[in-house]
């Protein structure tokens, strides 16, 4: 490849993958005191996907890789590089995208997890996007996914009620022609990591009683708080690296964390509410996954078309957030 060509990274296939078990609010009332009327009025949530006992990360996104290839003529024998957004890996190690690259028998390609929650894929995308740019990599398979269900306290009507499982996988591959990455933009407030964190080794710094346990731990009126002021601004600061403004933004994909939180932020940013894509109505908070899982339904339902900008938008525990300006197709 001559050095003075400039390498843009583009999405080339998206597919997604969520389980067939089904957790409704119906099914929450009967484990904890709560109702669906109040689950769906303060997340907009009705059902979530839940993986089996012997289903973890690793197989829900072998499963939307498999979509991706089912639906999209690409291959993945040069894929270079693979990045998977997780914080609920099958194990501490090998990563999940060691397991990715065993199972689809990917030759020669680096490996590795990455864990900014539920801004995971957002910051994945981010990764690639830029290494693809910078020439180091032509070919890079991004995959988002979390088994949320693993790490749920389900006594805890206040977290139980939100999270689900799911993954989406999606090729970023060199472009010399049409950049599509037109903007990224990276925040951390890590002052507000005890608003939600998982327990583990060092809980007890916390001083929070499910040390070891591995449970995810939630104020969630910080962490609605974090987003729906910080979100907006982090928007703004990302629009403003470009010369675009929120009408020339087609769709607006956010991390489906809350419906009220997304609502929240459309109206902060002046973004019609519309032109919101979210996933958690039938799905519930997936962390890595919701983003992904939202595109692809755009895309499948035929909303999300080629030349179409979008802005992609994650944030979660850390405190972290990661927005990126897309052009599709
Ligand atoms: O993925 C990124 C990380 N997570 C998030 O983005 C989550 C952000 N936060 C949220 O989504 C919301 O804060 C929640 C959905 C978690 C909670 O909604 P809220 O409107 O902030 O409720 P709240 O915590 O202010 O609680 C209001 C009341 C409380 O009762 P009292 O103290 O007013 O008597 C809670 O005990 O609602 C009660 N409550 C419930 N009632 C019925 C909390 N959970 C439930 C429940 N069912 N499941």
């Amino acid at each position: 490849m001559p050095s003075s060509i400039t390498l843009n990274a583009r999405i080339s296939a998206i597919g997604s993958y969520v389980p067939s078990r089904i957790l409704n609010n119906t099914d929450l009332q009967a484990m904890v005191d709560t109702n669906d009327e109040w689950i769906v009025q303060r997340t907009g949530i009705h059902e979530r996907r839940i993986a089996t006992e012997d289903e973890f990360t690793s197989h829900l996104c072998i499963r939307a890789v498999e979509d991706m290839l089912a639906h999209y003529p690409v291959q993945l024998e040069d894929v270079e590089l693979i990045i998977v957004a997780t914080h609920t890996p099958d194990l501490p190690f090998p990563s999940t995208a060691c397991l990715i690259q065993d199972h689809f028998g990917i030759p020669a390609t680096g490996a590795y997890d990455l864990n900014a929650t539920c801004a995971g894929f957002a910051y994945a995308l981010h990764t690639a996007s830029a290494l693809i740019s910078a020439g180091v990599h032509r070919k890079v398979l991004v995959i988002g996914g979390d088994t949320l269900s693993k790490i749920t306290d389900y006594s805890d009507r206040s977290t139980c009620i939100l999270f689900g499982d799911g993954a989406g996988a999606v090729l970023l591959e060199s472009e010399e022609e049409h950049p599509a990455f037109l903007a990224h933009y990276l925040s951390t407030d890590g002052s507000g990591g005890k608003h939600v964190y998982r327990t583990g080794l060092a809980s007890s710094l916390h001083g929070n009683p499910l040390e070891g346990q591995g449970k995810l731990v939630q104020n969630g009126r910080e962490v609605y708080r974090y987003a729906v002021t910080t979100v907006p601004q982090g928007i703004e600061k990302l629009l403003a690296k470009t010369a675009m403004g929120v009408k020339d933004i087609a769709w607006f994909i956010p991390h489906s964390a809350n419906l009220r939180i997304i609502e929240s932020i459309c109206e902060k940013s002046g973004i019609p509410f519309e032109q919101a894509l979210y996933s958690l109505e039938y799905y519930g908070n997936t962390s890595a996954a919701s983003i992904p899982l939202a595109l692809d339904m755009g895309v499948k339902e035929g909303k999300v078309k080629a030349g179409d900008t979008l802005l992609l938008y994650g944030f979660g525990g850390g405190l972290t957030q990661a927005g990126l300006i897309v052009r599709w197709g």
